[in-house]
């Protein structure tokens, strides 16, 4: 039975919502994992057959934590059946939304010298009503400039489920 790890980067929790929908459509036939970066810090990577680390972006930028992770466990996530996703809004455009065409993996690849087996990126989430007043209008002005959502009142999920479940077939596979 393969068993697999999933760790989530988060700040709003919408990574780790991925995360559940990934479990979810893993099902009872595999023995799965789901801890936070966190906690993924005080687990034996070596138990576990594939890794997936989901990570979501904040201002431009995947947390240092998350490389300061991958950079201590970098030997491993080699050897194993890894893969990597990232989470950010910049991927509901249909020009930025494949491994290839988004701005942040081609940073993250770059930064991290990693290279997972699997590389995916999914659109995220706006979640205006709670966000703190700061970021509230930060976002809004970039949406505005990116001609996206800006009522404020609304949250706003872009996620295509279907490219996380397609995703998931994968995982299931060897690769
Ligand atoms: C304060 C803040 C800054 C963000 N900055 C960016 C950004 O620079 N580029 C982008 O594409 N998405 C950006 N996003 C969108 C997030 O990546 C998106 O909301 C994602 O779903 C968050 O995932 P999480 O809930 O797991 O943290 C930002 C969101 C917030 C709240």
């Amino acid at each position: 039975m393969p068993s697999f790890l999933i760790i989530y980067s988060s700040t709003d929790g919408h990574t780790k919502v991925i995360c559940e929908r990934i479990i979810n459509f893993l099902n009872d036939e595999n023995l799965v994992e789901l801890v936070s970066l966190e906690d993924a810090k005080k687990i034996d990577l070596s138990n576990f057959e594939k890794i997936i680390i989901g990570a979501s972006i904040r201002y431009g930028k995947h947390s240092k934590e998350l490389y300061k992770f991958i950079n201590l466990n970098k030997n491993i996530l080699d050897h194993k059946q890894s893969a990597f996703f990232s989470v950010n809004v910049v991927a509901r455009k249909s020009e930025k939304n494949t491994a290839e065409t988004n701005p942040y993996i081609k940073k993250f690849l770059k930064i991290s010298k990693w290279t997972p087996k699997k590389i995916r990126v999914f659109a995220g989430k706006v979640d205006y009503p709670n966000y703190n007043f700061f970021d509230k209008y930060i976002i809004k002005f970039i949406m505005f400039i990116t001609k996206g959502p800006t009522d404020t009142s609304q949250s706003y999920e872009f996620t295509d489920w279907s490219k996380v479940d397609d995703f998931t077939k994968e995982l299931k596979n060897n690769y």
